[in-house]
């Protein structure tokens, strides 16, 4: 099984692919307070609920969602049909990096996506192509609550603190407007979904796949409990242009 099947299996109970709850989502999403028939990018869009909950709150709007996982926006294209939004959400399967916008943004989203433009700074320097001036950013990021030990930040990555994390995300000509720091909560409900989840599909798929399913949620909640549980951070910062 190649790793994106496995990702989205793991995901398949928790609304999006980072630590953030569906209400928290609404509230972000509410905070932008958007102009009517805003244009929204959604980079590194995944299954696109950010992108399909901005359409249900705003009738007007239209967006734009970018991933190069085919499966990830099968499974967006499948959502906006059912939830009768296919024809104001446009899915472009492609690296961000590569997406040419026709017009400029009210928002871009970049949840837990930051590594297609290579870390923080690249991707507000990419945003500020997208983005008109005034537009907004909502984009998510982990950060080290405290140092981590040296092997879990070789597994998890070298982030900064949540002030460095505002810092990099202000450097190129942003102001932080508002911000959720997901709970300790939210990261338990993403962390035991994921893991449950896939434990459930491996008990029920007896075999190679079940096997190496279940080894590979063993080796991330090993991570997590021993690792990066209460170390590891998560900031959705919406920020605007100036
Ligand atoms: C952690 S998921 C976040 C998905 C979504 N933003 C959410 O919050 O549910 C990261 C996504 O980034 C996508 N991705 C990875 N590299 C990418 C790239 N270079 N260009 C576009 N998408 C990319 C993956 O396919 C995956 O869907």
């Amino acid at each position: 099984m190649d790793r994106q099947l496995i990702s989205a299996i793991a995901h398949r109970d928790h609304p999006i692919a980072a630590p953030v709850s569906e209400a928290n989502l609404d509230r972000l999403l509410r905070r932008a307070s958007l102009p009517e028939q805003a244009r929204v990018l959604d980079l590194g869009c995944g299954e696109a609920e950010w992108s399909l909950r901005a359409l249900e709150l705003l009738p007007s709007a239209v967006a734009d969602g970018v991933d190069i996982s085919e499966r990830a926006l099968a499974s967006a294209a499948e959502s906006a049909t059912a939830r009768g939004l296919a024809d104001r959400l446009s899915l472009h399967r492609m690296p961000a990096a590569d997406f040419v916008a026709a017009q400029p943004y009210d928002l871009a989203l970049c949840v837990g996506s930051t590594h297609a433009f290579e870390g923080l700074k690249g991707t507000m320097a990419a945003a500020a192509r997208f983005v008109r001036p005034g537009g907004l950013v909502l984009v998510g990021e982990g950060f080290w609550e405290r140092e981590p030990a040296p092997e879990v930040v070789a597994e998890i990555g070298a982030y900064p603190d949540l002030a460095g994390t505002v810092a990099a995300a202000e450097s190129g000509g942003w102001l932080t407007v508002y911000a959720h720091v997901s709970t300790r909560e939210e990261w338990d409900e993403y962390e035991w979904s994921w893991t449950g989840t896939l434990a459930r599909w491996a008990a029920t798929h007896p075999g190679p796949d079940g096997d190496q399913a279940l080894a590979v949620m063993l080796e991330h909640r090993e991570m997590w409990l021993n690792g990066y549980r209460d170390l590891l951070g998560f900031a959705t910062l919406l920020l605007q242009r100036v």
